[in-house]
């Protein structure tokens, strides 16, 4: 081996892959991206020429099978995630899998299985807990900064384009436009965005007790929902989420992405900028001296450096995990890292949903049954 860095594969090298882990894997001082696969020959091209990388796998399981790998990244669509980390697992391979870990809570029981007889590393990318603004909130609820808190909200959207019944079959490749059209995703928008702010409201407030939400395909060339709203409610405090979320809007390209977590004493709005913008978020808190005086304000800023940006302290995190370093260089405890049991949790979320919308009726945690809505 020329160098004794952690050797790393990635899997699907589309655009998680280029805006998320491959800069941060570039930049560690610890690993190094050594081998990469796609079935698309422009996607590994690109990224091979980009990163200098040794060796290009057409089939994933090539990738998966080469003894040199150390750790790899799972960025392929959704319905490849679980017999990748599976067959992964199985080889000793160290994990961390794009959301959603599956389409069904089936297959990750059985991903679990496999992770926990093989004690391989697992993490789960809900990049979104290594958010400095998130990390911050999460801080402060612990330390009771806004008192006990009772209720979040969001509010997330992304206009996209109408590409009608048959989209281009080189978008569909190039651009990940298989999210509007391939029955294969076991669901659309909700199982696409919604795993993230139910990663988030789980690690903010506790245990899901009841799912409740309205779902819509709006436009009908889609196969599957692109506007939802989800009500949540938490075992702990009684308290509630709005996650309202939709690719059915029109307005800015990149869309909006914001919110509120309140408490009893304080509420924490957050902006969200766009992924591509690469910021930290930003995060402004109200509260009040004492119960008589007017509310006050406070912007709270953030570490702008690239390093600093959730996904390269996700990918360092795991980094420093697989080789079993401290992690005090992220400042990001590693008992908040997302596992594999949030990232079925993440799931469940999104199924109960599709049920709730299903049956009209609220959907009590655990899920019993599930079947696919027929849109
Ligand atoms: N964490 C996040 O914020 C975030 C953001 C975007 C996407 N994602 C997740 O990452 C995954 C990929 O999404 P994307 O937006 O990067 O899609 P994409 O289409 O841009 O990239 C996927 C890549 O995988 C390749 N591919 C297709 N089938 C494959 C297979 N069977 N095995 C290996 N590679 C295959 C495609 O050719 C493409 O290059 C999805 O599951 C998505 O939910 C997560």
């Amino acid at each position: 081996m020329a160098s004794n860095k952690l050797k790393i594969g990635l899997i699907g090298c589309g655009m998680v892959a280029n805006i998320g882990h491959l800069p941060a894997y570039h930049e560690s001082p610890y690993a190094e991206i050594w081998a990469i696969s796609d079935p698309l020959k422009a996607h590994l091209k690109k990224v091979q020429n980009l990163y200098n990388v040794p060796k290009t796998y057409e089939d994933p399981n090539d990738l998966i099978d080469d003894p040199d790998i150390d750790a790899i990244s799972i960025c392929s669509p959704h319905w490849a995630h679980a017999e990748q980390a599976m067959r992964a697992a199985n080889n000793g391979l160290n994990i961390i899998c794009e959301k959603p870990l599956g389409t069904s809570l089936k297959e990750v029981d059985r991903m679990i299985n496999v992770v926990e007889k093989n004690k391989i590393v697992f993490q789960t990318a809900t990049q979104k807990r290594f958010d400095l603004g998130f990390q911050y909130i999460k801080e402060k609820i612990v330390e009771k900064e806004i008192g006990d808190v009772f209720h979040a909200s969001v509010f997330w959207y992304h206009s996209m384009p109408d590409l009608g019944r048959n989209p281009r079959k080189d978008l569909i490749q190039e651009i990940g436009m298989w999210r509007l059209s391939d029955n294969r995703c076991g669901g659309g928008d909700l199982l696409d965005h919604g795993p993230h702010y139910f990663d988030l409201f789980r690690w903010w407030f506790g245990d899901v007790k009841d799912v409740s939400a309205k779902i819509r395909r709006i436009n009908e060339n889609r196969v599957n929902e692109d506007h939802s709203m989800v009500l949540l409610s938490f075992k702990e405090n009684e308290a509630t989420a709005i996650f309202e979320r939709s690719e059915a809007f029109f307005g800015g390209v990149y869309g909006e992405e914001m919110g509120r977590v309140h408490g009893t004493e304080g509420t924490y709005y957050f902006d969200v900028p766009n992924e591509y913008k690469r910021k930290p978020s930003k995060i402004t808190l109200f509260s009040r001296q004492n119960k008589l005086a007017k509310p006050s304000k406070k912007k709270i800023s953030f570490s702008k450096d690239a390093g600093d940006l959730a996904y390269a302290r996700e990918i360092r995190t795991f980094v420093n995990r697989v080789l079993g370093r401290s992690n005090e260089d992220v400042g990001f405890p590693l008992d908040w890292v997302p596992t594999i049991y949030d990232g079925r949790a993440g799931l469940e979320i999104v199924l109960a949903s599709y049920e709730s919308q299903r049956l009209n009726k609220v959907i009590d945690l655990p899920l019993q049954e599930y079947k696919p809505i027929d849109w």
